[in-house]
């Protein structure tokens, strides 16, 4: 209907196309001011009239011309549109039927790396890990959803000078018992452990720069030690994957780049782009105001930039990517920045389009009181267990007739933190505050999943009705009825602005509308009514909100509860 009406308003305005008017045309902000609106001011210059007369003026020729529009009125400098309402419940609904509502082709044939994730091998997954996880995860979604096949790349720290640390750690202080019993905390207070005896004793740097040198030329015990702490390590990290439902189609980490980057080195000495400072390897990058990017250190070591180069290549020729996203923190911005004009100064055009870093903002946990395993230090792990046993507190005491509690309980209580991870900006910070993470009547996961509940339980009361079914659109054009249809229809336009921003938040805040505006009909219309057609036509909106709302969720990494 868009479509036609932009067609009919070109033949009768001078200067702009089709299109031009398709991306003037507004949904008015309230549904008094009809259903479209075409602002008028623009075409003031070019047809050297006052836009309300170039309103009138459009409003008469258009009039009776088009027979989906019930009426044209002309509101200032606007022209607004009034569509007749059972044809536009029809076009609506029809559309949010399809199958796949809100995606589209526009990805066929063109690969996105997703960098995220990513933690670094015998440390915690903290909670800013859980912050890339969540972000990548969604992109990871959206862009699916978009026809884009997507590799989710895990790019591991398992690789660098750290290792020889724990190395010697371990061999001085550590035992396997106590490794293989308390995990990536026993991997950390050794890595401490470390530091204080180094204090005194300099000769465990040296060591330590011995082992690493060992991994890097293969020696077999330095790798097995090593391969182990990963291992280790990597138990942690999928259980946090797990709770989350998070996968990855490769964990090709940092050290999976080890023997790729003398290539590296090959490329930009080629290209005259390494310097020598200082007895380590550089590029200068004074020209556009960055600090070096080092390549190689005087010790001979290699580091992370360098893996992040060969990195790019790698992916370059495997996947051919359009789009290599970094979801990291803030704190890496130059890092990428460095690494990407590496990129383009090696002759790669492509990489100022291409390689794109998404950064977030920080947590800040004032208010969640979290039992901390050692010292100060949160897991992620431990924030998202919290949060089921809470949401299970809620259900046995609100419903504790439910079935299957714990699964619930883990869908709302994880679906909680990834929806208030992903409710705002990703640069914005992120709080946690238990009671309105898990308030079940605000802006939150919690909100959605039980208003996706109540759609499924209205559908389960009348197990004969069929979804599939025509029904009277003339029954469904009361305000909430159209401002639910008119909310669920902005699926598309969301996903394809989260995609192009990189911001699933535009998605947690359509699924709020959509919620909420569903929440309006409800209360403003009974839905199990004896009236068969009357039923029928608000069981369509129902079914078709509750589709809406599961695959919005789904987006953002979210799974829904049928009851809860
Ligand atoms: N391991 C890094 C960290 O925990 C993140 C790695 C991001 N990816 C990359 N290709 N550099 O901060």
């Amino acid at each position: 209907m868009k479509e036609q009406l932009a067609e009919i308003i070109a033949k009768n305005v001078e200067g702009l196309s089709p299109d031009d008017i398709l991306s003037l045309l507004e949904v008015p902000p309230k549904p008094e001011l009809g259903d479209y609106a075409f602002p008028c001011f623009r075409l003031a210059k070019t047809m050297h009239k006052a836009p309300n007369l170039i309103a009138e003026d459009l409003k008469a020729a258009i009039t009776g011309s088009l027979d989906f529009i019930d009426e044209i009125k002309v509101q200032g400098a606007y022209c607004n549109f009034y569509i007749k309402k059972d044809l536009f419940v029809k076009t609506m609904l029809e559309a949010a039927c399809k199958e796949n509502f809100g995606g589209s082709d526009t990805g066929a044939g063109q690969a996105i790396c997703i960098d995220y994730s990513s933690p670094n091998v015998a440390k915690n997954f903290h909670v800013g890990h859980l912050r890339t996880t969540i972000i990548g995860n969604s992109l990871y979604k959206i862009y699916s959803k978009l026809g884009y096949t997507v590799h989710r790349i895990n790019h591991l720290g398992d690789w660098g000078t750290q290792f020889g640390k724990l190395i010697v750690a371990y061999k001085n202080w550590g035992s396997k018992e106590a490794v293989e019993e308390r995990g990536i905390a026993e991997l950390m207070e050794l890595y401490v452990k470390f530091h204080t005896e180094a204090e005194q004793d300099e000769t465990l740097i040296e060591q330590a720069r011995a082992w690493f040198v060992k991994m890097e030329q293969g020696d077999e015990e330095a790798l097995s030690i090593w391969q182990w702490f990963k291992d280790i390590s990597m138990i942690e990290y999928r259980r946090a994957y797990q709770l989350l439902g998070v996968e990855f189609d490769s964990y090709n980490g940092e050290s999976f780049y080890r023997d790729k980057t003398p290539a590296i080195i090959e490329r930009l000495e080629n290209a005259h782009l390494l310097k020598e400072s200082e007895g380590a390897y550089i590029v200068d990058l004074e020209e556009y105001d960055m600090a070096p990017c080092i390549i190689k250190k005087a010790d001979g070591g290699s580091i992370y930039a360098t893996r992040d180069l060969a990195a790019i290549f790698y992916r370059k020729e495997t996947y051919d990517f359009v789009k290599c996203l970094y979801v990291t923190g803030q704190e890496q911005k130059l890092h990428f920045a460095q690494v990407f004009k590496v990129i383009e100064l090696l002759g790669n055009d492509w990489a100022a389009s291409q390689l794109i870093h998404i950064p977030y903002g920080l947590v800040s946990l004032e208010g969640a009181k979290l039992s901390t395993r050692s010292g100060n230090i949160i897991y992620a792990e431990d924030i998202l267990l919290e949060a089921i046993s809470k949401v299970k507190e809620v259900i046995e005491e609100k419903n504790p007739e439910l079935e299957n509690k714990d699964e619930v309980a883990k869908m709302v209580g994880v679906g909680a933190i990834i929806f208030n991870d992903l409710y705002n900006q990703r640069i914005k910070d992120v709080s946690f505050k238990w009671e309105k993470i898990l308030n079940f009547e605000g802006e939150t996961g919690p909100y959605v999943q039980y208003t996706y509940a109540r759609c499924s339980s209205l559908l389960r009361a009348v197990p004969d009705f069929d979804e599939a079914a025509d029904v009277d659109y003339s029954l469904v054009t009361d305000l909430e009825a159209m401002e639910l249809l008119k909310a669920i229809n902005k699926f598309p336009k969301a996903v394809a602005d989260a995609a192009e921003k990189y911001e699933p938040f535009l998605i947690s805040r359509f699924a709020i509308e959509v919620a909420q505006a569903f929440n309006r009909f409800y209360n403003s219309s009974r839905i199990n009514v004896p009236e068969t057609n009357i039923r029928n036509a608000r069981l369509k909106l129902t079914a078709v909100t509750r589709k809406t709302l599961r695959d919005a969720l789904a987006l953002l990494g979210i799974d829904c509860p049928e009851q809860m």
